[in-house]
């Protein structure tokens, strides 16, 4: 079974998860998890060069993807958009297309996501999404991995509560689909899940097992969750900041919504987080909250991703 999916695995793209099947899921969360415990000692990578392009800020996805190509031997070659020629009209066409014949793999964080989908149409080696406003499929599988570290193979409510249509809260949706959840999103109408991703995660869910729901009622969906996941109100570059801190404050997450959980529910923010909007401190320092386990296990998962797409 895994060497068939070690196969199908590899050269793909990860660019979001609606392309993954649930068994190839699980497979690159075990693998994460014995990249985790250490499992292995060789140099995967070596002599293989990932191109990593950033059009927007990143902390984690920048240091956790050059470390984990580091240290399976391989070189992160970090690439600034101000740098490259695309700065002064070079087609995004032609620098994949030279890119390709360099490189063993694109990584790029991008405003849009067709980006994404215009750079997997020319290039010639594997592309990963490093976060797009659509989707942040590592992220949200990093997330999983947590989830699973803490609860084992248990069926999970898990309840996104903020900005429904956030990159983060479709990859999260998508992850528990594929994990058979019950995944609640709590958000207000005007910031729900996009509807096709929403169609597509129920679609998933239906065959694992899942659970997908969108509610405007924060209290009433973490009534019983195990796990309740916040991300910033105001995402990289969206436009209406002003109108978000006015709608958003009842989706707060702190102790008051968390006692409405269950006891030893976990609480998950990708981070960066925004103190006192989305999370109080209180409950981001806290004693439910795995923010920092998150944050190491995009390193697992990175790994994970390069060598499953990348190593025969
Ligand atoms: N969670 C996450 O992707 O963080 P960065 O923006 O710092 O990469
Ligand atoms: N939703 C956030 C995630 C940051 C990691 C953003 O896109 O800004």
């Amino acid at each position: 079974m895994s060497r068939s999916l070690r196969r199908s695995l590899l050269g793909r793209n990860f660019l979001s998860l609606l392309d993954y099947s649930p068994e190839e899921f699980d497979y690159l969360m075990d693998l994460s998890i014995d990249y985790k415990k250490g499992r292995f000692s060789d140099k995967p990578l070596r002599g293989k060069t990932i191109a990593l392009i950033f059009e927007k800020p990143s902390t984690r996805t920048r240091v956790s993807t050059s470390v984990a190509i580091n240290e399976l031997g391989g070189y992160p070659l970090e690439l600034s958009t101000t740098a490259l020629h695309i700065s002064r009209g070079e087609t995004l066409r032609d620098t994949t297309l030279v890119l390709s014949r360099y490189v063993h793999a694109i990584a790029a964080r991008v405003k849009k996501h067709e980006t994404l989908l215009e750079l997997a149409k020319w290039a010639d080696v594997p592309v990963v999404n490093m976060l797009s406003d659509k989707y942040h499929p590592l992220q949200a599988l990093a997330d999983a991995m947590t989830m699973k570290e803490r609860f084992g193979d248990r069926k999970l409510r898990v309840v996104f509560v903020g900005d429904g249509g956030a990159n983060t809260s479709h990859s999260l949706m998508l992850a528990s689909a594929l994990q058979g959840y019950h995944h609640v999103v709590a958000c207000p109408s005007a910031y729900s899940p996009d509807p096709l991703i929403l169609e597509r995660a129920k679609e998933i869910a239906s065959r694992t097992g899942g659970h997908i729901e969108v509610t405007e009622d924060p209290k009433e969906a973490v009534n019983g969750a195990n796990v309740i996941y916040t991300d910033t109100w105001v995402s990289m570059g969206v436009p209406d900041a002003e109108k978000r801190m006015q709608v958003f404050p009842p989706y707060q997450v702190n102790e008051a919504l968390i006692s409405l959980a269950e006891e030893d529910v976990i609480v998950m923010h990708c981070q960066p987080w925004f103190l006192g909007q989305e999370i109080t401190e209180r409950v981001a320092y806290g004693p439910h909250s795995v923010a920092f386990e998150q944050a190491e296990n995009r390193l697992h998962t990175a790994k994970a991703i390069f060598k499953a797409i990348l190593v025969p």
